[in-house]
């Protein structure tokens, strides 16, 4: 199914720009991002999704400082500009306006099963509406743009079938307007935390920032949690729980993926030296992202500008939706 004029597919992704960029964003989706421009086979659209990042306490000052930083890090992982259309959510209005309408095609219930909800809310005082609604606002992000692909982690897929009903929701009430979209997962769906307790995640602390120095990623990397049976050296390990080896899995050539393996379940390799050889090659794929980054960090108006180009391109698709929602609901005076 195509959605564009061009024929090819569209895809849409979302991030947010909360917390620091860390290894699980990039493994679980990000990196998958930089190969489909790379590839260019697809209508590309990653969105910096700052509106989602207000459901819950945070500092205007420190958002905006995040918004560019983050944006900032994805074109160095290389989500270029040049090649698909990278832009900040509330930079186009429209993805509001849709949600507001979505909102009216959901069930409460629906919302009230959704895990992240459930989650984030746990023992605050202060519950924000747009926290419960904010799996809404997501369906809006992909509908607005008739995506059929969603790469994201495993934690997503909750909300995609969400926008997935959603869409079908809608159709059968107002008439066709929206596509029902499906995620893509990446060979990394779900990194632990260093930790080893759940997810990794901005929320919980437990990550491991993929710009960090060096040193400090080393030694971040070296502390994380692996087979918790695996006590010694001499005890042979089961890679198939192990969050070091998910990683090699992604990361490592598939010579190097075979022997980690063997010599794990064999206890010729102990965990240290697995997260040796791990890290040799995060710091090899690291090295020219670095100096991209630290390039673009020097010219932030560029990335403004480049920016504001894509929330041009992202609205003009944008605003054609909306008018075909606002017809099909009967919204507006019709002038
Ligand atoms: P966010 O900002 O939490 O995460 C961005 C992407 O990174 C993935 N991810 C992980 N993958 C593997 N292991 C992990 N530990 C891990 N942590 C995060 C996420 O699955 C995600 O793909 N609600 C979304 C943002 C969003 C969105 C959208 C995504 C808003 N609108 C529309 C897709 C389409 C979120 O909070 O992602």
């Amino acid at each position: 199914m195509t959605s564009g004029t061009s024929g090819k597919s569209r895809v849409f992704s979302g991030i947010q720009p909360s917390g620091e960029f860390h290894i699980g964003n990039y493994l679980g989706a990000v990196r998958t991002w930089a190969q489909q421009v790379a590839d260019a086979h697809e209508d590309l659209f990653f969105c910096v999704v700052d509106a989602h990042a207000i459901t819950v306490d945070y500092d205007p000052a420190d958002l905006r400082q995040r918004i560019l930083a983050l944006s900032t890090d994805l074109i160095a992982c290389g989500v270029d500009p040049e090649r698909c259309t990278l832009f900040v959510q509330a930079d186009v209005r429209e993805h509001m306006e849709l949600a507001w309408y979505l909102a009216n095609v959901t069930p409460m219930g629906d919302l009230s099963r959704m895990t992240q909800f459930k989650e984030k809310s746990e023992g605050r005082d202060f519950i924000a509406s747009g926290l419960f609604q904010y799996p809404v606002l997501m369906a809006a992000d992909i509908l607005l743009y008739k995506a059929t692909i969603v790469p994201v982690g495993e934690d997503q897929v909750q909300h995609l079938e969400l926008a997935r009903d959603t869409a079908r929701r809608f159709n059968h009430r107002f008439g066709p307007v929206f596509l029902e979209p499906q995620p893509r997962l990446s060979k990394a769906t779900r990194i632990m935390g260093l930790d080893g307790q759940s997810k990794m995640s901005k929320s919980k602390g437990n990550t491991l920032p993929l710009f960090d120095p060096p040193d400090a990623f080393w030694s971040k990397l070296r502390s994380a949690f692996t087979d918790p049976k695996r006590l010694r050296k001499s005890d042979p390990g089961n890679p198939d729980i192990c969050n070091i080896y998910a990683m090699h899995q992604v990361l490592s050539p598939a010579d190097e993926i075979t022997r980690t393996f063997s010599e794990c379940t064999s206890a010729q390799r102990g965990c240290v030296d697995c997260k040796k050889v791990l890290f040799e090659h995060f710091d090899r794929e690291l090295i020219p992202l670095r100096q991209k980054r630290e390039a673009l960090a020097a010219n932030p108006q560029r990335v403004r500008e480049l920016l504001g180009d894509g929330a041009s391109k992202a609205r003009r698709i944008a605003q054609k939706t909306i008018q075909e929602v606002r017809d099909a609901m009967g919204l507006g005076s019709g002038g």
